[in-house]
């Protein structure tokens, strides 16, 4: 059957056959595998089935179709309130299942730790096109609820200097801590969880790159560590507007 090479990846060469995907094995493959072996057993629709790996060692996944909105330029769908309530509570489904099992280990839950749009397939549901599931699950380790949250809110609502002001961004992020359901000491971390991250991803790229990673490389080639350091003076900048409808 035909490859087709899959677009929108920044890491790994992903190609579709059929009704499958082929990627390369993540690091951590035997935990990866059983946190998906996991959600199909409890049949949550949210995440991609792993079904084995291939003749050249490549993971095999189910093929989700739909929209995987990984382009800059998306449609207004994609940054809609209806959506990102979906989002929230698509992570507090997996983040539920996950809770208490032996792959939490003695941590809260299962964190996908890349949750972004470039990870999300949408799917036009009557009403426009909303996720219904979660891509690249490489990352998936035992963490804290909140860990996942912030990472939604700096993907999913873009922050940084793109938006001018803070206003709409906080009011968003509150509408993603209510429908997730974040404690109120989670709430009070949230923002500061937000520049966490954002330190955590420049240095990260900025290590794999010194270490010869082609694909950290080419993140650094492209700019990404300026646009996140701009992105963290953006929130470090508003960080008490971001949090005020938040505490
Ligand atoms: N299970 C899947 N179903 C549908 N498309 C997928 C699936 N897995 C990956 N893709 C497509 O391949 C692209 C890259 O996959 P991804 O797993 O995110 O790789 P990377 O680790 O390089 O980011 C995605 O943007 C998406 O378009
Ligand atoms: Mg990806």
């Amino acid at each position: 059957m035909r490859e087709e090479l899959l677009a929108g990846g920044h890491i790994n060469e992903v190609v579709r056959i059929g009704d499958t995907v082929r990627r390369p094995m993540p690091d951590r493959a035997p935990y990866v595998h059983d946190v998906l072996r996991m959600f199909a057993q409890h049949k949550w629709p949210g995440a991609p089935k792993y079904l084995g790996s291939d003749e050249q060692e490549r993971e095999v996944l189910t093929y989700l179709e739909g929209h995987v909105a990984w382009e800059p330029a998306q449609p207004p769908d994609v940054w809609s309130e209806e959506s990102l309530v979906r989002v929230a509570k698509l992570v507090r489904q997996f983040h539920d299942l996950t809770a208490g099992t032996r792959l939490a280990e003695d941590e809260e839950v299962v964190c996908h730790n890349d949750l972004s749009p470039k990870n999300t397939v949408y799917r036009d549901d009557g009403m426009g096109l909303r996720p219904y599931a979660f891509i690249d699950w490489d990352g998936a380790a035992p963490g804290r609820r909140l860990h996942d949250v912030a990472h939604v809110c700096w993907q999913f609502l873009d922050l940084g200097p793109r938006r001018s002001n803070p206003a709409g961004p906080a009011r968003l992020l509150l509408l993603i801590a209510d429908s997730y359901g974040l404690t109120t000491r989670d709430r009070k971390e949230l923002v500061e969880t937000i520049l966490w991250w954002q330190d955590r991803c420049w240095r990260g790229i900025e290590a794999g790159a010194s270490e010869g990673d082609p694909a950290m490389q080419a993140l650094v080639d492209g700019g990404h560590v300026y646009a996140i350091h701009d992105a963290y003076a953006w929130v470090a900048d508003h960080r008490a507007a971001l949090e005020a409808p938040l505490v």
